[in-house]
């Protein structure tokens, strides 16, 4: 099977890369991705070197550079990870989150459709289901929660969703879609909560905690999350969306107070709360359990202590970022286009 990847130079997107180059070698995997801030070509420096992986530079929003790549490679499948992903980015300038999430998927399924393409895997997030009360510890979202996003970011991906299943019922084109809570692992990008609290205590800086530190967050170990996809790559029926999760419901002061603990230091600081804040998030995944035979597998406290060795051993792959020389190795590695 050929594979393309879009946003795999990311967080989630590299970490399937690695997982698929690994469990299933037989397959080949095209990886296309802008190499936003958020993209790092250095992550993907092992792949480059493996001969079933190829590279493109592009934006799935623009539909020739999109055409130019299934014309080339003919995927049998497409899995989309390229998303704006911050929300604190999308409160501030939503725009780039309605063109690459909503738009962007537009293109991508107008592409599939043209080259009919077996599958299209939309890789969403639990935020689309918008937030349930902390105090009521029985209720999660299920496939059926009704989409009620919060922010710029949660809206673009529900409309992402939307508008996936409606190229499944209108035009038939094969997708899936998966909805994750919180991802947590090697290669995390250091503006989000955990890689964030590692950096700045292993800098000597306080980790910043929104308002009281009590809203709450389902953690899944980040290779979890590529083994459940990989199974709806090649189990899940068309047509069907996938809750992903398992039930590591953690506060967000919990976290920092257990990275502080491993570390043997560090402060918080708490700071004003972000605007539209979601209270909690809580994944029932039964339907992945019942269905696919797939299980999160890693605890919540195993999986915080991988992640920390993780950056404590890859120093220099987080110091390239804070320091901003991981842009100049996008721009002279993958350059114009390949
Ligand atoms: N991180 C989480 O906890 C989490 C949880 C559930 C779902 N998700 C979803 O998983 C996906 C990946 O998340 P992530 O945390 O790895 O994000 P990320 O921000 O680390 O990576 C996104 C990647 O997409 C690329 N990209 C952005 N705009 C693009 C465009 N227009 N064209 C091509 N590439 C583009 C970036 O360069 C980057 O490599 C997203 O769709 C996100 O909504 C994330």
């Amino acid at each position: 099977m050929k594979i393309l990847v879009t946003g795999g130079a990311g967080f989630i997107g590299s970490n399937f890369i690695y997982h698929m180059l690994r469990e299933h070698p037989e397959d080949t995997i095209v990886c296309a991705d802008k190499l936003t801030y958020a993209g790092n070509a250095e992550t993907l420096g092992n792949a480059a070197k493996h001969p079933s992986f190829t590279f493109y530079r592009a934006d799935i929003s623009v539909s020739r550079a999109v055409e130019e790549i299934f014309s080339r490679e003919k995927p049998d499948a497409v899995v989309n990870f390229a998303a704006e992903s911050h929300v604190d980015r999308s409160i501030a300038h939503p725009s780039v989150f309605l063109k690459t999430n909503v738009l962007g998927v537009q293109t991508l399924l107008d592409a599939c459709r043209r080259h009919g393409v077996a599958r299209f895997h939309q890789v969403s997030t639990d935020e689309v289901y918008g937030d349930l009360p902390i105090g009521r510890r029985d209720l999660f979202f299920t496939e059926d929660t009704p989409l009620k996003a919060s922010s710029p970011y949660s809206a673009s991906k529900a409309s992402a969703d939307l508008l996936a299943g409606a190229y499944f019922r209108t035009y038939g084109v094969p997708v899936t879609i998966s909805r994750c809570s919180n991802n947590y692992g090697p290669y995390h990008f250091p503006e989000k909560l955990i890689p964030l609290a590692i950096t700045n205590i292993l800098r000597g800086k306080p980790v910043p905690v929104y308002g009281t530190g009590e809203n709450v967050r389902d953690w899944l170990y980040v290779e979890d999350h590529c083994a459940a996809i990989d199974a709806i790559l090649r189990r899940g029926v068309p047509g069907r969306v996938y809750n992903v999760g398992g039930h590591n419901e953690r506060s967000n002061l919990q976290v920092v107070r257990a990275v502080i603990s491993l570390l043997g230091k560090g402060e918080i600081e708490f700071v004003c709360d972000r605007a539209g804040h979601d209270l909690r998030y809580a994944i029932d995944p039964s339907r992945m359990e019942r269905e696919l035979g797939w299980k999160g597998s890693v605890p919540f406290e195993e999986g915080l202590s991988r992640t920390v060795e993780w950056f404590l051993a890859n120093r220099q792959w987080w110091e390239h970022i804070l320091d901003g020389s991981y842009r100049k190795y996008n721009r002279e590695f993958y350059g114009a286009n390949s």
